[in-house]
């Protein structure tokens, strides 16, 4: 959890990539970018977030951007071009021309920014989100994904992230992290078995990623313990993080078992994270498969492409076309993932400007907004 407010994400809808690059230059490329606003909106991201709505926004419906902005702690601004006015006002819009020195954009999201960046509590009351992330591919990037994605949120969620390292024999979330603790998931899963678990006593499990205040339950530090933890027992203790935490991120192995088909269906969302050579391609599209045939909906399945520039690689739009679906982030090769295995800091808090980090926080975007169907965008 972040003690001080929570900072703003920058968001750019543009798919003309030409204007794409503009807008990130004004903005010293400080953003992640969508290509479709419907995509975005389908989710309707969660705030603090400034959406710069590029001219292939234009005409989007107000219906739309209603939805986006439902939620509060979003400010939209149309750059170059009006939303066309409504019988109902619609608070945080905003428009601007696209000047050629781009100030008049500057000085808005600058107020935009000041004005969105306010510490909100979280009602208790609501269950905090379970995200898993997923691939049958060993080393496809799953433990990367999953620490820099549940960092992401933790920066930008005003109530505790948890991170549980289900990957139960082979689990090394806590390497990443440089962190050593005295007790892991098989203390939390052989308390839940005694029928012995308490949150307070759960909280004494977790140990906190400093930098980050990530609040991480590592796998057991010996392979053997893995057979030992009952599915049951793990969903036990990851409903109790649910109850404390806003989002609890799942790091998982690549196996197909009993903990791996139990996990599947306690999730909210599943992230299939894939790189672009075909057997990782091919196994994504059987982890889709699988991920679907155990009841995870296809709204809540998305689709991340990692070392999306490495050498060996399909067309991303030809691996698009073989997976059915578009992936909602690509995360460059970038050094600085594995170098987190020397410093125990992830990219995300050891080069949050670089492309890489700017992934992690859009895909963070997209998992704190509420999933399509869960409310009304009637206009
Ligand atoms: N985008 C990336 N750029 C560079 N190295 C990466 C990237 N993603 C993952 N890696 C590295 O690849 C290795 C395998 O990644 P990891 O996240 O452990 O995969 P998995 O958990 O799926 O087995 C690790 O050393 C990690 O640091
Ligand atoms: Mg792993």
């Amino acid at each position: 959890m972040t003690e001080c407010g929570r900072q703003p994400t920058m968001m750019i809808v543009e798919n003309d990539p030409v204007r794409r690059a503009r807008l990130l230059d004004l903005v010293q490329g400080q953003a992640a970018w969508v290509a479709d606003l419907c995509d975005l909106a389908a989710r309707t991201p969660g705030g603090p977030v400034v959406i710069l709505a590029g001219r292939s926004c234009a005409g989007a419906p107000r219906s739309v951007v209603r939805r986006l902005c439902r939620n509060g702690g979003v400010a939209f601004i149309c750059v170059g071009w009006e939303l066309e006015s409504g019988p109902i006002a619609l608070d945080g819009i905003y428009s601007v021309k696209d000047d050629e020195d781009g100030s008049a954009l500057a000085a808005l999201i600058e107020r935009c920014r000041t004005a969105l960046e306010r510490p909100e509590d979280r009602s208790p009351a609501q269950p905090g989100r379970v995200t898993s992330v997923v691939s049958p591919k060993g080393g496809s990037g799953k433990t990367s994904v999953a620490i820099n994605v549940a960092i992401a949120l933790a920066q930008r969620s005003s109530g505790p992230v948890a991170l549980v390292d289900c990957d139960l024999a082979y689990g090394d979330v806590a390497i990443n992290l440089g962190l050593n603790p005295a007790y892991n998931v098989y203390d939390a899963a052989q308390c839940a078995a005694d029928g012995g678990l308490h949150q307070d006593q759960l909280a004494r499990f977790l140990v906190r990623h400093q930098s980050s205040g990530l609040l991480v339950l590592t796998a057991p530090t010996e392979p053997a313990y893995a057979s030992t933890i009952s599915a049951d027992n793990l969903v036990t203790v990851i409903e109790m993080l649910r109850e404390t935490c806003e989002h609890v991120v799942l790091d998982t192995s690549s196996t197909l078992n009993d903990v791996s088909v139990a996990l599947a269906r306690t999730v909210d969302d599943a992230i299939v994270v894939t790189g672009l050579d075909v057997s990782n391609v091919k196994n994504a599209k059987l982890g889709l498969q699988t991920m679907a045939l155990l009841g995870v909906p296809r709204e809540r399945l998305h689709l991340v492409v990692n070392r999306s520039d490495a050498d060996v690689r399909l067309d991303c739009t030809a691996a698009e076309a073989a997976l059915g679906r578009t992936p909602v982030v690509q995360i460059p090769q970038q050094m600085d993932i594995p170098v987190s295995l020397v410093t125990g800091e992830p990219v995300v808090t050891s080069e949050p400007k670089s492309s890489a980090a700017l992934s992690f926080a859009a895909l963070a975007v997209w998992l704190s907004a509420d999933p399509p169907g869960s409310g009304d965008s009637t206009d």
